[in-house]
């Protein structure tokens, strides 16, 4: 390592201390956008630009934990991506498959709760037992929870949502803004409070609709794949400059 590495490392430490001296954000959602750019960019395949954005999934897991952030809401594939080629299609849910097998360990040594939002009815048999069984084994572990946004659209969330109010034969004097929350796959999981979109696009892409009512949006233009604690320390920067007034004064 040179002088100049040194430097920067210690920079990060410091960029670290002054944010954790503000608030931080409880719950973090992140819409990780631009693997094929990435990928693009440097000539490589979708897949290769998929498989970077595992890493930044990992990493920003662990930063969040190192953070404070207790939950932690990440858009991994969305009701409309099955529009896609059904190689990439595969490839992801394969990938998807390999690194919750991967991540087992890493996720019960550090009491990370993991929840998928979104039908799980539609995703192959394999990955669905992996993720009914991780559920289970750390729906009592309390030091973050990751929920992973996975054949999820908000539209059809809350679609489902008022089947379900009306198969329940609940009478509409009951029906609040609370009980409709207590219907969508988000249930018992606080609004997000810092929403967060990289690869330079501006758009919500059905993802959470009725949950960022509040929240504060960060766009950033850096790709998923290269998004690291410094990206995350620029929103968390930005989201405590925020003065959130929910239509006060
Ligand atoms: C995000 O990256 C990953 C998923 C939506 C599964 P993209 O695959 O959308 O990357 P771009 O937007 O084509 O660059
Ligand atoms: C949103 O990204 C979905 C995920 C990140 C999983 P997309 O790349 O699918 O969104 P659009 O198509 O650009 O709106
Ligand atoms: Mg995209």
């Amino acid at each position: 390592m040179n002088s100049d590495d040194n430097l920067v490392v210690i920079d990060a430490d410091e960029r670290i201390k002054s944010v954790l001296k503000g608030k931080i954000p409880k719950h973090i959602a992140v819409i990780m956008d631009g693997n094929g750019r990435w990928a693009k960019e440097r000539n490589k395949t979708r897949i290769e630009g998929h498989k970077e954005g595992t890493v930044s999934a990992r990493k920003i897991i662990e930063n969040s934990l190192k953070l404070g952030v207790k939950y932690l809401t990440l858009y991994t594939f969305s009701s409309e991506n099955w529009k896609r080629p059904v190689l990439e299609v595969n490839k992801l849910m394969e990938m998807l498959y390999e690194n919750l097998i991967s991540q087992r360990d890493m996720l019960i040594e550090n009491k990370v709760r993991l929840k998928i939002l979104g039908e799980k009815s539609r995703l192959p048999k394999k990955l669905r037992n992996e993720i009914d069984s991780i559920e289970e084994l750390s729906s009592g572990f309390k030091n973050i929870q990751v929920n992973l946004a996975l054949n999820y659209g908000s539209r059809g969330e809350i679609v489902e949502a008022i089947k379900n109010i009306i198969s329940d034969g609940i009478s509409e004097k009951k029906i609040n803004e609370k009980l409709i929350s207590k219907y969508l796959y988000t249930r018992d999981i606080p609004d997000p409070d810092l929403l967060i979109r990289t690869s330079g696009e501006y758009r919500i892409s059905n993802f959470l609709l009725y949950q960022i009512a509040y929240s504060e949006f960060y766009f950033t233009d850096v790709f998923w794949p290269d998004f690291r604690m410094d990206s995350l320390l620029d929103g968390i920067i930005e989201f405590q400059k925020r003065k959130r007034r929910y239509g006060a004064i």
